[in-house]
């Protein structure tokens, strides 16, 4: 929230903190039930507006079209910056360099890592020159612009290594909990159930 100010002080973008309610439907498929878009309060807190779906009218369907919009600008700017460049390229650096350093080549896990490794330092450099740096693609593309890299790297604050397989990171990113929902959540993932529960008793 702090950085909306920030972020819609640059003339060539615009957003909103949006929050969004989804129905789980039989199909499997998400359809959204509710989108929450939020504005800083000059008085402090935040302003904030809830829009549901319309299917005529310019205060119905049109306005409804622009806060999925908004869902879409926020959610397409955390797919660049957060699952993509820190969560692919950026946090394997360390175990590249690491590994790299520590293991003999000769050792298992080197040879296990080495081919996963290849050219990720290559193509990190490279992004760094044009699609990372001040002024680049990515400045230029995604909603916070010139704070780009300086959200990414806050959001890096948050990245803890235990955290990123399954199950933990499903239940991190409220996909799922232990003991609810985990039908739902496998014919969403995979189509089978990845989060068996040690503690529900039918699964011994
Ligand atoms: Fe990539």
């Amino acid at each position: 929230m702090p950085y909306l100010n920030w972020i819609n002080g640059n003339p060539s973008t615009k957003t909103y903190a949006t929050r969004t309610l989804l129905f789980l439907k039989d199909n499997g498929t998400l359809m959204p039930l509710a989108i929450e878009l939020s504005l800083p309060d000059p008085a402090g807190g935040k302003v904030s507006e809830v829009y549901t779906p319309a299917e005529q009218g310019v205060k119905g369907y049109s306005i409804w079209q622009l806060a999925k919009a908004y869902v879409a600008v926020n959610d397409s700017g955390y797919h660049q910056l957060i699952s993509h460049w820190l969560n692919t390229h950026a946090v394997i650096e360390p175990f590249v360099i690491a590994t790299n350093r520590q293991l003999s080549v000769l050792h298992p896990i080197y040879k296990l890592l080495h081919p996963h490794f290849r050219d990720t330092m290559h193509v990190n450099a490279l992004g760094r020159q044009i699609l990372t740096n001040a002024g680049g693609m990515i400045e230029n593309t995604v909603f916070p612009g010139k704070y780009s890299m300086e959200m990414s790297a806050i959001a890096y604050k948050n990245w803890v290594f235990p955290e990123q397989a399954l199950p933990a990171d499903l239940i991190k990113r409220r996909w799922s909990f232990r003991n609810r929902g985990l039908e739902e959540i496998g014919q969403l993932q995979t189509g089978e159930d990845p989060l068996p529960d040690s503690n529900d008793p039918k699964q011994g």
